[in-house]
């Protein structure tokens, strides 16, 4: 299928053209297209038996600190060997032509940065970046000395991914802002996300809340769908530029 060939409503255009406040929430699914697996994709290999919800915790952590480095180890591979898709490129052209943009991603790979979004409202972290477990304070560096996990070079904790886990609050000033463009904006867009997980899941309802039109992108229906006010079944490596071209 050419993008030409991808039929949008009438209004979703006038929408898309009329508005200049856009947000826009990503979660897994818009980095599938850059083989950097879905959260709740069967893992493989070493990882098979396990169920990333019972790894993403500060319990899993305590309990066995070095399997859950060795996990994020693993993702961090997968997300440095992977490059942003024409979904995360079609939102950073977005954010220059579009002067009140917002981009809120669950996503913890970096892509959207590396695709070339400048503001980027991470709610769950960044899985390239380090803290200190007992203090929360980034670590940039350490010494080796053959600890998994690495050692914080201050206190001497150890040393975990710099991601929001399960049972803890998002980052309060992101969180913050997210809400503030989701109450204020025209069009809200919720791309590859399965909008289970709160409190980023509520964000296109605040969005419809204050007025806003909303359309998700997804290929597959999810509990937001029947409330949307349009659902674009289709990729976002296909959908986005398409919605771009059509600006
Ligand atoms: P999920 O893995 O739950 O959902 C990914 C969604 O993307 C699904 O609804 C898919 O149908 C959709 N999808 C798949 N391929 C797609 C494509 N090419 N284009 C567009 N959509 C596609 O991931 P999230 O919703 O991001 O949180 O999960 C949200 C949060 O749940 C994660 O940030 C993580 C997890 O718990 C924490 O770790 C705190």
């Amino acid at each position: 299928m050419t993008t030409n060939d991808i039929s949008l409503p009438e209004a979703l255009l006038r929408a898309l053209r009329g508005s200049q406040r856009i947000a826009v929430l990503t979660g897994a699914g818009i980095s599938a297209e850059s083989g950097v697996p879905m959260f709740r994709d069967t893992m493989t290999g070493l990882w098979a038996r396990y169920n990333p919800e019972d790894l993403a915790t500060p319990e899993a952590f305590r309990r066995d600190p070095k399997l859950v480095w060795g996990w994020y180890a693993w993702r961090r591979a997968l997300v440095a060997q992977a490059t942003p898709n024409a979904g995360h490129l079609a939102l950073a052209e977005l954010e220059r032509r579009i002067p009140g943009f917002t981009l809120i991603t669950q996503n913890v790979d970096g892509l959207h940065r590396r695709a070339g979004s400048r503001r980027v409202l991470e709610l769950h972290g960044n899985i390239t970046r380090n803290k200190c477990f007992d203090e929360g304070t980034l670590v940039e560096d350490w010494e080796e000395t053959g600890s998994v996990p690495p050692l914080c070079p201050r206190c001497g904790g150890y040393v975990r991914p710099d991601v929001v886990w399960f049972g803890e609050v998002l980052p309060e000033q992101a969180l913050e802002e997210a809400l503030e463009a989701s109450r204020g904006c025209e069009l809200f867009l919720c791309v590859g996300t399965s909008a289970l997980v709160q409190p980023a899941a509520s964000l296109p309802f605040e969005a419809l809340r204050a007025g806003a039109r909303v359309l998700e992108v997804n290929p597959d229906a999810t509990p937001l769908t029947p409330h949307a006010t349009w659902s674009l079944r289709g990729t976002a490596g296909m959908m986005l530029p398409e919605l771009l071209d059509r600006l």
